[in-house]
């Protein structure tokens, strides 16, 4: 009787997340360096400090943190100036770079074995994920099942950013999602450069995030704002003159007047960053604009 009643009662499904999960995604090299992502904590933070200031218990998470968990640490360090309360979550795929991190973890810093399936625990939310120099070492066809894994588990308004740098950060690109009710809207590409390797549009074609890198090719949207960018750097050339920062912001305005979204304000274009605002719906990216 019970054995009948068991089977034909509906129990309720468990919550989602409180079952055991196998990590998705594959161990990769688990290169990193001390302040490697330096320059993207600083990019959140002038970008949208409410993210990172809001008081609430959800979480920042950062995954794929390597080999050691510096990049996670000095993130939480970071942060924490704004909001001393933030909970960070590292997240590795690599049970020996779980175990790497997990000496450091508090009540606020928590280190993880998980995968793009976030493992996240029941009442658990995410205001925000960092995931550098992962997915470059997946192929192409792989990253967008990945970013629909993660918007799984992203608060509505919350942010991605998903990029690939050198080894030392002092350069690198990046995908900036916003989670709206449908999933991810590309909110833009954003480029940083120190300029201590001087500047020059090619550079960053060699860290491109693995959704454009192999794109740079003839009738691709990437391709065109490749060729912009590079004639915007040639007819701006004289201001080098007045040194590589003002080259930069040069090329930023002469990019717009192309038709490109790209954030003008000095505190972006002063410090290294080009921002391309929403990269996948620009309309006449030929269009010189009189
Ligand atoms: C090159 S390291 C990047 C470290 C750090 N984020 C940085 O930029 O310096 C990439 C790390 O991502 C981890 N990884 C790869 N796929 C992953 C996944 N699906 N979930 C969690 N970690 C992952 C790898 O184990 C590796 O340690």
């Amino acid at each position: 009787m019970l054995r009948l009643y068991c089977y034909n009662f509906r129990m309720p499904p468990k919550h989602p997340l409180a079952i055991p999960r196998k990590p998705q995604g594959i161990v990769t090299r688990g290169k990193t360096a001390r302040n490697r992502l330096r320059q993207v904590d600083n990019f959140l933070l002038l970008y949208e400090p409410s993210l990172i200031a809001r008081r609430d218990s959800s979480l920042f998470v950062d995954l794929g943190y390597g080999a050691e968990a510096f990049t996670t640490l000095e993130t939480a360090m970071r942060f924490r100036k704004l909001n001393p309360d933030l909970k960070i979550l590292g997240v590795e795929i690599e049970p020996e770079r779980v175990a790497a991190g997990l000496p450091f973890a508090d009540e606020r810093t928590f280190f993880r074995l998980g995968g793009f399936n976030l493992p996240i625990e029941p009442g658990e939310t995410v205001r925000a994920i960092r995931t550098f120099n992962v997915l470059r070492q997946y192929n192409e066809a792989e990253v967008l099942p990945a970013w629909e894994q993660m918007a799984h588990y992203v608060q509505p308004g919350g942010l991605m950013i998903e990029g690939t740098s050198n080894p030392t950060g002092a350069i690198w690109a990046a995908n900036l999602l916003r989670r709206v009710e449908t999933g991810w809207h590309k909110e833009a590409l954003v480029f940083f450069t120190n300029f201590h390797q001087g500047f020059d549009p090619l550079e960053f074609q060699t860290i491109l995030p693995k959704n454009y890198i192999h794109r740079v090719t003839p009738g691709e949207k990437i391709f065109d704002f490749f060729s912009a960018w590079k004639a915007a750097a040639a007819e701006t050339s004289p201001l080098q003159t007045w040194g590589l920062r003002q080259w930069f912001a040069g090329t930023a305005e002469a990019l717009s007047r192309r038709g490109y979204t790209i954030n003008l304000r000095r505190k972006w274009l002063s410090k290294g960053w080009l921002i391309w605002e929403n990269p996948e719906t620009e309309p006449h990216p030929g269009l010189v604009k009189v």
